[in-house]
């Protein structure tokens, strides 16, 4: 097969300006799942589709560590964490998160978030219009820190839940929104860190949390993680439990998109509700695409990667590809009965298996504070969506959300 080859310099200011339609334009317009182009002055393979999520996930043919943009790991990621490890030590570094994942722990983690937006919602006055995307931030703000066992102050909240999120919001960010990230991490460092080493004096309780887990880890040399590295691992478990909040106001649009679907929440239960939050994270958009580099030279379905090469496989897209999905644009949780789903062409949140790959360790963590989050909302609160506000999805940002954050009142 021929490469499409897109023509031009450089393209990183159409992705920038195109956001997560960048890769499908271009997929339809060549006719095919692969095509070449240059981003941040390199040349780069971007793939998308189930056969593609699994080439990307081999780990005899990519790396991760050299593929992830310095800008990313400043602001998103933190710098030389797990997401930048490859082989024996991101075995051993993701045993460390998936170990944080017990039964009990995600029940735990149910309890909590149940808990939380019950205090939350006490404190809102009847009849008045809350953003529910910055009462969510804060609200698994409490949540992440709780089930982490990192203290916290009330009067912290606000604070901390918005550099978490301004972290996540650099994603796609230039000028201003990218330096609010950078500068939200630095700050979300060095609060961690002296936690990190005040546990390591004793001056905070053992807890058996991720905290204790991060202060406490040995590599595969027997050496403590030094005290900054630990910061960014124990980050990487609070800063993606406030960025659930982006699903949580997700689900809720949905809930207002298609009424039908509280109706059915309400009569089918558990299973249900289960189907209704894996469609949600399908449907809508958040993770757009990822990064790796090729280790060798290989020939795949005709194409010609070179050792050194940069691809990048778009999520989104694979989430909404018609040969994996009937009538992929249809919100439809029925589909998760139906249709087959296995781990390269359902990849919300990355593909592969998370114990061997890459993959995101805090589906369950994921998928279990939407589900309580959702269920609060379905059968605990009486409430209304504002009317007037602008809830459409600006697909030429990344990340997005609904433009108004979605406003509703209690009743
Ligand atoms: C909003 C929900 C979330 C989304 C959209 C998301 C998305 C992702 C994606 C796309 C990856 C990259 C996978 C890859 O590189 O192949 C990832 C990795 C990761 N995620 Fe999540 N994630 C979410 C929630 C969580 C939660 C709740 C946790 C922990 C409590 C978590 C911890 C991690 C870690 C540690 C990695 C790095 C894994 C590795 O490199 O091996 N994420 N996530």
């Amino acid at each position: 097969m021929n490469l499409p080859v897109e023509k031009g310099f450089d393209h990183t200011f159409d992705l920038l300006t195109e956001g997560y339609r960048f890769m499908q334009k271009r997929f339809d317009s060549s006719d095919t799942k692969v095509f070449e182009t240059r981003l941040l002055g390199k040349k780069m393979i971007c793939m998308v589709g189930r056969d593609a999520v699994e080439l990307f996930y081999d780990p005899a043919r990519f790396q991760r560590s050299r593929a992830v943009p310095k800008r990313v790991q400043k602001t998103l990621f933190g710098e030389n964490g797990v997401q930048t490890m490859d082989g024996a030590a991101h075995h051993a570094r993701k045993a460390l998160f998936l170990s944080l994942m017990t039964e009990d722990r995600i029940s735990f983690l149910h309890t909590l978030t149940l808990e939380q937006w019950r205090v939350r919602a006490q404190k809102w006055t009847t009849g008045q219009p809350v953003i529910l995307f910055d009462e969510a931030e804060e609200v698994l703000c409490k949540v992440a820190c709780l089930w982490a066992g990192v203290p916290l102050r009330e009067s912290e909240v606000a604070k901390r839940a918005y550099d978490l999120g301004a972290m996540i919001d650099a994603l796609g960010g230039v000028g201003p929104r990218y330096r609010e990230g950078r500068n939200a991490r630095i700050r979300t460092e060095d609060w961690i860190q002296s936690l990190i080493e005040e546990y390591r004096q004793g001056t905070i309780p053992h807890t058996g949390s991720a905290l204790e887990a991060m202060a406490t880890h040995r590599d595969e040399n027997g050496n403590l993680l030094d005290s900054h590295m630990a910061a960014v691992e124990l980050i990487n478990v609070i800063r993606p439990i406030v960025a659930v909040a982006r699903f949580v106001v997700f689900g809720m649009l949905a809930l207002y998109q298609f009424p039908e679907e509280k109706i059915k929440l309400n009569h089918h239960g558990e299973h249900y509700m289960e189907n209704f939050v894996q469609e949600v994270r399908r449907y809508y958009p958040f993770a757009p695409f990822l990064g790796a580099m090729a280790k060798t030279d290989f020939d795949w379905k005709g194409v010609q990667f070179k050792k050194g090469d940069t691809v990048l496989i778009d999520l989104y897209g694979t989430n909404h590809d018609p040969e994996s999905w009937t009538a992929p644009d249809q919100f439809r949780p029925e589909r998760f009965d139906e249709e087959t789903v296995d781990m390269y062409n359902f990849v919300p949140q990355g593909g592969g298996n998370p114990a061997t790959g890459h993959r995101c360790p805090g589906e369950d963590v994921t998928v279990t504070i939407m589900k309580a989050s959702l269920s609060f909302f379905v059968n605990e609160l009486d409430y209304e969506v504002l009317q007037g506000q602008d809830l459409s999805i600006n697909m030429t940002r990344l990340p997005t959300l609904p433009a108004s954050r979605m406003v509703i009142r209690k009743n």
